[in-house]
């Protein structure tokens, strides 16, 4: 049994984590270490414990909270270390991170801290406290308890991947390796289903400095190294050069003749004579120099090549309008671009998230305003379920959330390049929550069709988006109705052109079966032909919306990645709305008594009959025209126009 356990739980699988690397102690940079686990399980005794073992304690501060201790009559509180070690360093930084270094055989380390625990979430969501590995701290006797599991869900939505779990204070339970067991089983069970695995579980007792830094006799059925020795294992998080190039732009600074753009290598590499193309933009330039600080003494030393991690300035061959906040990246791996952002995120602030709140998105070097479109779902920590259907998200809490951005941002998804796909909300200077983007619904922006002739090239309006936005008092966009026949698109979409019209804007309404008495009378309903319907309706409306016209279109346009291209086409200006009603109802209205042919069989192919309808996923508005009578629909269309479209200024007609 003892020796089952401790192979078992002595070198509990490694799964070498992607982009790591051995640490490199030449060059002494410290692994950066994050401490969590439910109040009360033992961070700060251990935190105290690994000071005070590691002699990495000011002269004279072990001997202070001895007496200290003896003189209330209490025994010695490890913890009472890192306190008094926290309120000197808070002294002199002003910042509430809290960096604690320590030396362990030769590798410098550094815990990153904070002195409440409200503050050290802010700091881990934020990114102030970007570790190479955590150690999750579990008391052996009361276990798995709910901040244990909210907090190994953070390490999951952050992305740490070297983790060794702790099981601390075996003392009360007297070193007992069949509870160890037990709760390894249990920890290793929830960890599993977030796709966790730790790298080592240890039975410790920090207090009694069991297995801190060398095996204990009082569990000689525990065969693995002691927490220092094991911690020796953990390696810096290695450079991401293998990805593709993301240099997000700090600053521009002026230097003589020189404009030098800085900032740092995130990714990939980059070198001199590189073709960079600059997001979200789409200009292109090439580097004609790598600039370092402090600069070579002999300008040959200076290096043709920068990769991740390197802090530089670069300069190039022509000049671009490029400023803090663009992203350089090689032309053929460009970042996403988009004007949604799907993110998972853990909610910090006192104010619940809700639908349509507006918050700072901080990204890369970047910041933009963003509103929550949608809370996809909130998870449960506890059991896992999500809970759908849910209008805010409270403090403390994990959810899946959709954000809308009014322009399109260059946006990598945290599975793509970990150093970009982290998204930060503020409300204000206050951080309200952070987590990491997953883009797995919507489509890249930057997507186009490629033509099929050659030799064309594309000529450039001498007319500007804005020019012609102050003419007609609005800016151009797509309203794109989408639903069953019989729920209410074409209807709904002319009064909305009356009421647009009568209050001086351009707009016009696409209709399906008017389009397809012209521009496509030569298409059918099979789905191919669907899709080509859409596609030169998606090119149409969105030629309209860049000429300035508030276009709404009627079309059934049943398949998701039909009308996902439409929105590409726009360039992101594109309000998806789903004009919602059962086919049941549709079919009681069968305005044009197409239900009925349909099913005696008379019409093939007909959408909600024999023809499939995708519901959208995440439209930007939903419209129930079972619920609703038509004013109230008209209305709610409206009003979502006035607030997303900047209808402010005077328009030319009336002027
Ligand atoms: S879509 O599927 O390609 O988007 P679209 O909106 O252009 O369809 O045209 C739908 C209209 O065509 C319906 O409102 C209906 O009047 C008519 N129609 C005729 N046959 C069909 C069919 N098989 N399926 C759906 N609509 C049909």
């Amino acid at each position: 049994m003892n020796h089952t356990l401790s192979e078992q739980h002595a070198h509990i699988p490694t799964n070498s984590p992607p982009h790591k690397q051995k640490s490199n102690t030449t060059t002494l940079l410290p692994l950066r270490i994050v401490v969590v686990g439910h109040v009360d399980h033992g961070k700060s005794t251990l935190i105290g414990r690994l000071l005070h073992d590691t002699n990495a304690l000011p002269d004279g501060k072990f001997a202070q909270v001895e007496k200290s201790c003896a003189d209330r009559g209490i025994p010695l509180e490890f913890s009472y270390l890192l306190d008094a070690f926290q309120a000197e360093r808070n002294q002199a930084v002003t910042i509430d991170t809290t960096q604690i270094f320590f030396h362990h055989a030769g590798q410098p380390y550094v815990i990153i801290d904070a002195p409440g625990h409200r503050e050290f979430l802010k700091n881990m969501v934020s990114g102030a406290a970007a570790a190479d590995a955590a150690i999750l701290v579990v008391d052996a006797d009361e276990g798995i308890q709910e901040q244990t599991k909210r907090h190994a869900y953070l390490l999951r939505i952050l992305g740490l991947s070297q983790i060794m779990v702790v099981i601390n204070k075996m003392d009360k339970i007297d070193y007992n390796a069949d509870r160890f067991a037990e709760i390894s089983k249990d920890i290793t069970n929830y960890l599993s289903q977030i796709n966790i695995t730790p790298n080592y579980i240890l039975p410790i007792s920090a207090r009694e400095g069991e297995m801190i830094t060398s095996q204990s006799p009082n569990m000689h059925w525990y065969s693995g190294a002691s927490f220092l020795d094991t911690m020796a294992n953990f390696s810096r998080a290695a450079p991401l050069l293998d990805l593709p190039l993301r240099f997000p732009v700090q600053d521009v600074y002026r230097l003589k003749e020189k404009r030098i753009l800085v900032g740092r290598v995130e990714s990939g590499t980059l070198q001199i004579g590189d073709t960079l193309l600059f997001s979200p933009g789409d200009e292109q330039a090439t580097v004609t120099s790598i600039e370092y600080w402090p600069p070579k003494d002999n300008k040959a030393d200076t290096p043709k090549t920068a990769t991740s991690g390197q802090s530089i300035g670069i300069t190039l061959n022509k000049p671009l309008f490029v400023e803090r906040g663009h992203i350089a990246a090689s032309p053929d791996t460009p970042p996403m671009l988009s004007n949604v952002i799907e993110a998972n995120i853990f909610w910090l602030s006192d104010t619940n998230l809700q639908i349509g709140s507006r918050y700072t998105l901080r990204y890369g070097t970047s910041k933009a305003r963003v509103s929550v479109q949608s809370i996809d779902y909130i998870i449960d920590t506890d059991d896992l379920k999500q809970k759908t259907d849910t209008a805010t998200v409270p403090r403390n809490a994990v959810a899946r959330v959709t954000l809308r951005i009014h322009h399109p941002i260059p946006i990598d998804p945290y599975s793509h390049n970990p150093a970009m796909g982290r998204a930060v909300l503020y409300d204000g200077k206050d951080v309200a929550g952070g987590g990491i983007i997953s883009m797995d619904h919507h489509p890249d922006l930057r997507r186009q069709n490629t033509p099929k002739a050659q030799n064309i090239t594309k000529v450039t309006h001498l007319l500007t988006p804005k020019e012609r936005a102050r003419h007609n008092g609005h800016d151009g966009t797509v309203v794109w109705l989408t639903g069953l026949s019989g729920s209410g698109k074409s209807t709904l979409g002319m009064m909305l052109e009356r009421r647009l019209f009568d209050k001086g804007y351009q707009c016009f309404v696409l209709d399906g079966d008017n389009i397809r008495h012209g521009l496509n009378s030569d298409l059918g309903f099979s789905p191919e032909d669907r899709a080509e319907n859409i596609r030169r309706i998606g090119e149409v409306a969105a030629l309209m919306a860049r000429s300035g016209q508030i276009v709404i279109t009627a079309f059934i346009s049943p398949y998701h990645s039909d009308r996902e291209k439409a929105r590409v086409a726009a360039k992101g200006n594109f309000h998806e709305i789903h004009i919602k009603a059962d086919v049941e109802v549709c079919e009681t209205r069968d305005p044009k008594g197409l239900y009925k042919k349909a099913r005696s069989g008379k019409i093939k192919d007909f959408t909600g009959v024999d023809a499939p309808y995708e519901v959208p996923h995440n439209p930007e508005l939903i419209i129930d025209t079972e619920q609703n009578d038509v004013d109230t629909c008209v209305n709610q269309i409206f009003e979502y126009i006035c607030d997303h479209v900047d209808l402010s200024q005077t328009p030319h007609s009336l002027k």
